[in-house]
C-alpha cells in the first residue's frame, strides 16, 4: 500500500499534509546539479524512509535517461508514491505512463506572459488541451496531478476556469504554482481560499524562492486549506530554489501542530545527504538544518541554555527532534560557564585563575578568525593547567597516497595504536577520501565522521589550509578537530588523527 495516495476532499484547513517531494526534479533543475542514476536511487530511498508521501522522480521526456531513471525507482517498489512530470502533450504523458509512475504530473502555463511566449495557444486552447490531457491520463491512470504554471500572474478569474476543468476532467489534485515565486503570504492566503471555496477539488502548492518567501507562501496556503506541500531537500530547485523540505515539515508540525509523518529526527541526516551528493553545502545559518541553529557561543546565551535550553532556542524545536546536535562554541563571546562546562564534560577542572587563564587564550585565538576546536580547548588547558591531560592513542607513523586520472585513489598507513604497529590501505572518492578511510581503518573503536570543512588561508596553489573535522563515537558524542598545513590531504590526516584522539582520550 502506497502512502498518502489519499486526499483530502473537505474545504477546512487540514489536520494532516501530504508531502510531495521534488528534489529529484526542480531541484535537480538547481543550475550545475546533476546527481548520478545512483545518487538518485539512493536518494529516493531515503526520501521514501523518512516518510515523503510522493517522490517526483523526474521528467521522463525529457532524455531516455531520465526515463530509464524513473523506471528505475519505480521499480525501487518503496512506500512512496511516485510521479511523473509531463507536459500537457500525449508523447510525454505516455513517457510516464511506459515508466509506471503512481501519479503523472501535467503542467501547462497559463498565465498571460508564459501562455502567450512560450506555447502561443489562446485561454479556450488551453483549457481545452487542459480537459483533453487530463482525459487521456485518467484512461490509465487513477493519480493524475494537474498544474498552472505560473498561476499566481494568472489572471484569477481565468485561473477558476482552468482548475474547474481540470477537476471536472478527473485531476485527482490540482497544484498552485508560484512559478516566479513573487506572491506574498497574505496574497496566497487569498488565491488558495477562493480556490478551495469555488473549485471541489484537493490542492498542492510548489513555491519557489525568488523572494525568499518559498515557505512562508506555503505554510499560507497550508492556512487556506491546501491539503498537499511540493517542498525539495534543502531548498534546491529552479533559480533560488523551492520551498525547503526541513522547513516546511518543522513549521507545520511544531508551530502548527499538523502531522506530516515525515520522520523528523532524519532531517539533518537527509539534508546532509543530498549536500554530499549535490555539492551544495549547506549555510551555517540555514533554518532547521544549518550547523549554527543549536549552537550558542556568547556567554549569556550558553549560561542561560545550560539552565535552560528553551532560553535561547524555540523550544516547540529541540535538536533531538531533527537529529541535530546543541553545540556550546568557542569564540570570542565565550563565557565562563560555557567553557567551564566544556571542560568539565571530559573530567578537567581548573581552578578560577586557570579557567581566567584559558579563556583569555581562547579569546585571543577566536579574535584572530580562526575556529577554535575542542582539541585546540583541551591542548589550551594543558598548558594553562602545566600537565599532560591525555596520551595519544593513535599516532601516526608514515602515510603514502596514490592517486591519478586512471587509478583509484589508494592510501596505505603505518601507525602506532595503544603503542601496537598496524598498517592499513583503503580507497576512497578521492586522495582526501583514501587517506581518511585507511586511518578509519586503523582507530580502534567505531568512529563516523560527520563534518568536514576546509578553508585556504592564503591564496595561490600553494595556498596553507586549515581543515576542521567532525567525528561521533560509538555513544554518539560529537568531538571536532583541526589540522593545518600547505597539503590538503595531511592537513586532513593530522585533522582526523587529532580528533580520533580525542575520542580516546585516556
Ligand atoms: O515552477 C513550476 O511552475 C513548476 C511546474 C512544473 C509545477 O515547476
Ligand atoms: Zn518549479
Amino acid at each position: 500500500m502506497l502512502r498518502g495516495i489519499v486526499f483530502f476532499t473537505d474545504s477546512s484547513a487540514h489536520e494532516d499534509v501530504t508531502v510531495f517531494d521534488t528534489t529529484l526534479r526542480d531541484g535537480e533543475q538547481t543550475p550545475g546539479i546533476a546527481f548520478t542514476f545512483e545518487q538518485k536511487l539512493e536518494i529516493a530511498r531515503q526520501l521514501s524512509d523518512i516518510g515523503v508521501h510522493i517522490i517526483e522522480a523526474g521528467f521522463p521526456a525529457s532524455s531516455t535517461a531520465e526515463k530509464e531513471t524513473v523506471t528505475a525507482i519505480k521499480k525501487l517498489g518503496l512506500e512512496s508514491g511516485i510521479c511523473g512530470l509531463a507536459r500537457s502533450v500525449k508523447a510525454d504523458v505516455d513517457a510516464c505512463l511506459d515508466c509506471d509512475v503512481d501519479m503523472v504530473h501535467v503542467f501547462i502555463p497559463t498565465s498571460d506572459i508564459q501562455r502567450e511566449n512560450t506555447i502561443n495557444k489562446t485561454r479556450t486552447e488551453v483549457l481545452e488541451i487542459t480537459a483533453d490531457i487530463i482525459g487521456h491520463i485518467r484512461k490509465h491512470k487513477e493519480l493524475c496531478m494537474f498544474s498552472a504554471m505560473d498561476a499566481t500572474r494568472t489572471d484569477w478569474d481565468y485561473l477558476i476556469q482552468v482548475f474547474q476543468t481540470a477537476a471536472d476532467a478527473g485531476a485527482t489534485i490540482i497544484n498552485v504554482p508560484d512559478t516566479v515565486g513573487v506572491i506574498s503570504p497574505s496574497a496566497m492566503k487569498t488565491l488558495v481560499a477562493r480556490i478551495n471555496r469555488e473549485v471541489k477539488c484537493p490542492i498542492d502548492v510548489h513555491c519557489h524562492n525568488d523572494f525568499g518567501l518559498a515557505v512562508a507562501n506555503t505554510i499560507a496556503a497550508v492556512e487556506a486549506g491546501a491539503s498537499q506541500v511540493q517542498v525539495t531537500v534543502n531548498g534546491l530547485g529552479e533559480r533560488a530554489g523551492n520551498a525547503d523540505l526541513a522547513q516546511t515539515v518543522m513549521i507545520m508540525e511544531s508551530m502548527y501542530r499538523i502531522r506530516t509523518g515525515i520522520a523528523k529526527e532524519r532531517l539533518v541526516e537527509t539534508s546532509h545527504l543530498i549536500s554530499r551528493f549535490s555539492g551544495i553545502a549547506i549555510p551555517p545559518t540555514q533554518p532547521v538544518v544549518g550547523e549554527n541553529v543549536f549552537s550558542h557561543e556568547s556567554g549569556i546565551h550558553s549560561h542561560g541554555v545550560l539552565r535552560n535550553s528553551a532560553t535561547f532556542e524555540p523550544g516547540i524545536m529541540t535538536p533531538e527532534m531533527v537529529g541535530h546536535r546543541r553545540r556550546l562554541t568557542l569564540g570570542k563571546h565565550v563565557g565562563r560557564h560555557a567553557v567551564r562546562q566544556m571542560l568539565a564534560d571530559v573530567h578537567i577542572a581548573p581552578t578560577d585563575e586557570q579557567l581566567d587563564a584559558i579563556i583569555e587564550k581562547v579569546k585571543a585565538i577566536a579574535n584572530r578568525g580562526k575556529r577554535v576546536t575542542d582539541a585546540d580547548l583541551y591542548e589550551i588547558a594543558e598548558g594553562a593547567m602545566g600537565t599532560t591531560l591525555h596520551q595519544k592513542v593513535l599516532s601516526l607513523q608514515d602515510i603514502a597516497i596514490m592517486t591519478g586520472n586512471h587509478v583509484i585513489p589508494t592510501a596505505s598507513v603505518r601507525a602506532n595504536v595503544n603503542d601496537k604497529e598496524h598498517v592499513f590501505s583503503a580507497v576512497g572518492n578521492g586522495p582526501v577520501d583514501a587517506a581518511l578511510n585507511a586511518i578509519l581503518g586503523i582507530t580502534p573503536s567505531k568512529i563516523q565522521l560527520r563534518e568536514f570543512n576546509i578553508e585556504a588561508i592564503s591564496g595561490g596553489s600553494d595556498a596553507i589550509c586549515h581543515v576542521t573535522i567532525a567525528v561521533e563515537d560509538e555513544h554518539g558524542k560529537i568531538f571536532d578537530a583541526s589540522g593545518s598545513g600547505d597539503d590538503i590531504v595531511l592537513a586532513s590526516v593530522e585533522a582526523l588523527v587529532n580528533a580520533i584522539n580525542l575520542v580516546h582520550r585516556v
